[in-house]
């Protein structure tokens, strides 16, 4: 079956202005995009997503990078999904290994998040990802499934419409070491392969599962032609005039 390619810009922790975040949307509304072919979100500190709300066009949506597991409440420094949907940001990126690693999100809590995210009616890109010790261990497909059976375990099958999963190998994140085309389908395989099982086939067959992790301009064309490669996560590359050329990678 069909289904959209989808590209994510990951901004992190950048840039350091707002005016610097309203550039690279400016850039973003002057590129040759077609919406009905591919599916564009940019995921902007917190700060910027209201600002850029007034500013993003030509079909590009925007994402927060994170939210919390409760709407509202005594929960100093968080952000809200019913606050996001408040304000028309429909999508958030939950999951990433930086909020597994440095914020101790365990899979458990990933998966309540996106349980929450998606009763407020967020979309939600769901990451996962081994490190290089266990895929060095031959670990991979074991650690990626157990990152989603979690959210298996709190999902109905009609939830996963509203998902897209990131494989983003820990290894090749911020560091130069992009996956191969044979591991990236070979990965991407396993997991359309988990979800057949643990969900659905018509749910592995609908689902994006997108890659993540050192995706350039060169690399992203080769990348875009595996069969069960839907798409990108993009750090680093998606603050730089190259995001446009991974959007139109398939062209
Ligand atoms: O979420 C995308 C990000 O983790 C990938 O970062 O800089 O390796 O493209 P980068």
């Amino acid at each position: 079956m069909a289904r959209q390619f989808f590209v994510g810009g990951n901004f992190k922790l950048n840039p350091s202005t707002k005016e610097q975040s309203f550039a690279l949307a400016e850039g973003l509304n002057n590129a040759q995009l077609d919406p009905a072919t591919e599916e564009v979100v940019i995921a902007p500190p917190s700060l910027y997503l209201l600002p850029l709300k007034e500013k993003l066009g030509n079909g590009v949506q925007l994402a927060a990078q994170n939210a919390y597991f409760k709407v509202s409440g005594a929960f100093t420094g968080e952000i809200s999904p019913t606050q996001l949907v408040d304000a028309g940001i429909p999508y958030v990126i939950l999951g990433h290994s930086e909020r597994r690693t440095l914020f101790h999100e365990t899979s458990e809590i990933v998966a309540q998040k996106t349980r929450v995210a998606l009763d407020t009616s967020l979309k939600v890109i769901l990451c996962i990802g081994e490190t290089l010790e266990q895929r060095e261990a031959g670990k991979t497909a074991e650690v990626n499934e157990a990152q989603l059976k979690a959210a298996v375990a709190v999902l109905k099958e009609e939830d996963w419409s509203k998902i897209v999963v990131a494989y983003e190998p820990v290894w090749a994140i911020g560091t130069g070491k992009v996956a191969t085309s044979a591991q990236a389908q070979e990965t991407h395989a396993e997991i359309r392969s988990y979800l057949s099982k643990a969900v659905s086939p018509a749910v592995a067959a609908a689902t994006r599962i997108i890659y993540g992790g050192s995706v350039t301009s060169a690399n992203s064309k080769e990348l875009s032609t595996q069969p069960d490669v839907d798409g990108f996560l993009v750090g680093g590359a998606s603050l730089k005039p190259e995001f446009v050329n991974i959007i139109n990678a398939k062209k």
